[in-house]
């Protein structure tokens, strides 16, 4: 066992470079709530920053991240485990210089990785190290073995929220199934869906101060994102919003939300508010 232990450290202590790449897990509580569209687009926002970014589709029921980028997976992380194929033979070539690895039904198999495969394993994905800068995780949605086990693997965890009170309520649920399993992880929260700025502090806080109160856990607000028509129009066209509607308000907010994954701190996208927000700003209060 030991020798086996040592064998695979040294692997992994040959392919590493100097820098490492940063693992970042996007998740929720409930499904549908905008993680493969945040994903995405996060992916292009932050290769205009220069990153070199990979997109790992870590959904297994609904992997769509390939769809979502108008492309259409041949090979999986299946093929990989299997020893079929090497993690080139695996990765589509997206806009931006973005690469992604279609998950299937072979992020299970990560998720609970064999002995016998680890070494095979480590030395494909370890090539990914030289690629890239960032791995972006789509994980599916809930408390099953395989999610918790992707994101407690990750450096940071990303949940997202809409104002939709269920999103909140199974949020609550994954956040404590979380932290029953690690405390290593930095968690942050994305609000997705939100009419307005004070919209977004309202959901969040009423998500941070239940994991204060009962779970003893700190959330960091990452930004939110506003509701908006065009993230429907992208997916019909099976283009991203970075590429269809770069200056669309959603796009903005995840370009802003890059940027704070960046370290870069600016300040939020505002909605403009019509005539009927400017003449009500008149008002004396
Ligand atoms: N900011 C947004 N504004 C409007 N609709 C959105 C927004 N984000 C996501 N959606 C819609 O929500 C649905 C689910 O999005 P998706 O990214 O597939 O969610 P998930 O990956 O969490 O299941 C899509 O139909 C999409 O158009
Ligand atoms: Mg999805």
């Amino acid at each position: 066992m030991y020798d086996q232990v040592s064998e695979l450290r040294h692997i992994a202590s040959q392919i590493k470079p100097e820098r490492k790449m940063r693992v970042i897990a996007v998740t929720s509580g409930k499904g549908g709530v905008g993680k493969t569209t945040f994903t995405v687009n996060l992916a292009l926002a932050l290769a205009e920053y220069g990153q070199r970014v990979i997109v790992l589709d870590g959904d297994m029921s609904l992997a769509n991240v390939d769809i979502m980028f108008g492309m259409s997976a041949k090979y999986t992380i299946e093929h990989l485990l299997s020893g079929e194929k090497t993690i080139e033979q695996i990765l589509l070539p997206g806009p931006q210089g973005v690469s992604i690895v279609p998950g299937g039904a072979g992020v299970q198999g990560l998720a609970e990785l064999e002995r016998d495969k680890l070494s095979h394993v480590i030395v494909n994905m370890g090539r990914l190290e030289d690629m890239a800068d960032l791995l972006l995780i789509d994980t599916g949605a809930g408390l099953g073995y395989t999610v918790i086990n992707l994101l407690k693997a990750a450096d940071d965890v990303i949940i997202m929220i809409t104002p939709e009170p269920t999103s909140l309520t199974d949020a609550y649920g994954l956040l404590k199934t979380l932290l029953q399993k690690t405390d290593e992880v930095t968690i942050y929260v994305v609000v997705n869906r939100v009419k307005n700025e004070d919209d977004a502090h309202l959901v969040f806080g009423r998500l941070e101060t239940a994991a204060r109160k009962f779970l003893d856990c700190t959330l960091k607000l990452m930004g939110w994102i506003y509701d908006d028509p065009l993230v429907g129009r992208s997916i019909i066209k099976q283009e991203p919003l970075g590429v269809s509607f770069p200056e669309s308000p959603s796009y903005r907010c995840i370009q802003w939300v890059a940027g704070t994954v960046m370290g870069i701190e600016s300040n939020p996208p505002r909605l403009a508010r019509g005539i009927l927000g400017f003449l009500n700003r008149l008002l004396p209060n």
